[in-house]
């Protein structure tokens, strides 16, 4: 009985996909080529074979194309906000809403970036940690994170910092050390956590405990700093410095001082601790922070709870969280925030926020692209095809089946 209401459920579900993809084709023109690679090989899954063959990402990224998506508001500045990633760089299988995978990610960046430019905007990426730990990409090999970390690292952040992911094993964090922060740079900032070299000495985990830059387009001058929530669980090598105690600290206030006498015309604090309301640590901060800012805007972006949040902190700063899992990439823009003209009801005025899911029908269309032709860049197949390879070589292409009579189908 079981056997035939399992295969009655499977046949249900192969037609709904089917029909699915043939209406992708129809309604919006996505190329033929792509739908001819198509995901599930059926002719396999009918005789209950232990082993199915899929193709990964790259043929199996569909979504359902006739959603309504609402427009994003490009602002003068913009940002994408990446978050708790732990490693799903080749997208979500199972879920056709999160398929997309890291290239087109990459390339919806790219495509978002030139649009904001051609309408005056800035476009900064931020991505605030956990990047090991929750998918085979990134569990399978030693250490954690070998292959799929140079995936991540394709693209291009403006600020990034580490999450506690980094900093339970001491090789992954010793790896992370020793080629994501020199990869990203300058761009790679943590306020609050530092690393045992071999040397004995403690080094600041990334370039600097701020950044200080000027964005591309509109020359704001951005002043950031990272923080780490106040985590005990880190390896031998690691050392957290809580929030808590750094605001007291006086190489910390006299950092504020010297940046409150420069031109500072946005605050961004990358945190990986989350924005809620209940959350004490990021009002400790922000409490200082005022004190030596009191006109600026202060932008919070956290993450480590898994949530998309958004948090209003004062009538000049907000808190921002984009998810998990690479389901969401957080979209936020301001606009006019550095006259004080429109700083009266600016939280209502000022602020466009959206979280896109991570699927090519999101991406495509806020990159306002209308084939995966044109919407694909060289680097982002690059990724794209690189995952690939990588999740051939782990066996992450294949479904694993069970046996058991009493299991239900996974899909
Ligand atoms: C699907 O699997 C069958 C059985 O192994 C194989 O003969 C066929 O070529 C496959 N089709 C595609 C499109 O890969
Ligand atoms: C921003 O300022 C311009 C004029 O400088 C004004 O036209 C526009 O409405 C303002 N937009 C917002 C969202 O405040
Ligand atoms: C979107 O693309 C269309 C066609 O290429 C173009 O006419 C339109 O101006 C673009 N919109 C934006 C906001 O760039
Ligand atoms: C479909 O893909 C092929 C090969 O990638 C390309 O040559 C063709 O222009 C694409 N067509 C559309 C409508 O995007
Ligand atoms: C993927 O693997 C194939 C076959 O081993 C190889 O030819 C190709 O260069 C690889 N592609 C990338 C992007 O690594
Ligand atoms: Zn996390
Ligand atoms: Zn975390």
């Amino acid at each position: 009985m079981l056997l035939i209401a399992q295969v009655v459920t499977f046949l249900v579900a192969a037609y709904l996909i089917i029909i699915d993809l043939k209406s992708i084709d129809t309604k919006k023109g996505i190329n033929d080529s792509i739908l001819q690679d198509t995901a599930l090989n059926i002719s396999h899954l009918l005789p209950f074979t232990s082993v199915i063959e899929t193709k990964q990402q790259l043929h199996s990224k569909f979504p359902n194309f006739n959603e309504k998506l609402r427009d994003l508001r490009l602002g003068d500045i913009n940002f994408l906000h990446t978050t708790d990633t732990h490693g799903w760089y080749l997208g979500h299988l199972n879920q056709r809403q999160y398929s997309s995978d890291w290239g087109d990610f990459i390339s919806f960046a790219t495509h978002l970036k030139q649009l904001t430019a051609e309408q005056g905007g800035d476009l900064l990426l931020v991505d605030t940690g956990d990047k090991h730990d929750g998918n085979g990409l990134t569990d399978l090999t030693t250490p954690n994170g070998f292959l799929s970390n140079p995936i991540f690292s394709m693209a291009d952040y403006d600020i990034i910092t580490v999450g506690n992911h980094e900093l339970y094993v001491e090789e992954v964090s010793k790896f992370e050390f020793e080629t994501i922060v020199p990869r990203y740079g300058d761009k790679f900032i943590s306020t609050n956590v530092e690393y045992l070299k071999d040397d004995g000495e403690y080094a600041i985990f990334g370039a600097s405990k701020y950044r200080y830059f000027e964005t591309d387009v509109n020359h704001y001058k951005v002043f950031s700093l990272s923080f780490l929530f106040d985590f005990h669980g880190g390896n031998r090598r690691v050392r957290v410095t809580p929030i808590s105690e750094i605001i007291k600290q006086k190489w910390f206030l006299d950092l504020l001082d010297e940046f409150s006498h420069k031109e500072v015309e946005l605050v961004v604090i990358a945190g990986h601790l989350p924005v809620a309301h209940n959350w004490e640590e990021m009002y400790q901060l922000h409490n200082v922070l005022r004190e030596y800012f009191p006109d600026t805007y202060i932008q919070y972006f956290g993450g480590h709870s898994h949530v998309r949040d958004f948090t209003i902190v004062d009538e000049l700063s907000t808190g921002f969280q984009s998810g998990r899992y690479c389901e969401t990439v957080g979209f936020l823009s301001l606009t006019n925030f550095t006259d004080a003209k429109y700083h009266d009801d600016f939280i209502h005025t000022g602020i466009d926020r959206k979280y896109i899911d991570f699927n090519i029908h999101s991406f495509m269309h806020h990159s306002n692209k209308s084939s995966i032709h044109d919407f694909n860049t060289e680097k982002g197949l690059k990724a794209s095809k690189e995952l690939y390879n990588i999740s051939k070589d782990l066996k992450l292409t294949e479904i694993q089946f069970c046996h058991n009579w009493n299991q239900n189908f996974v899909i």
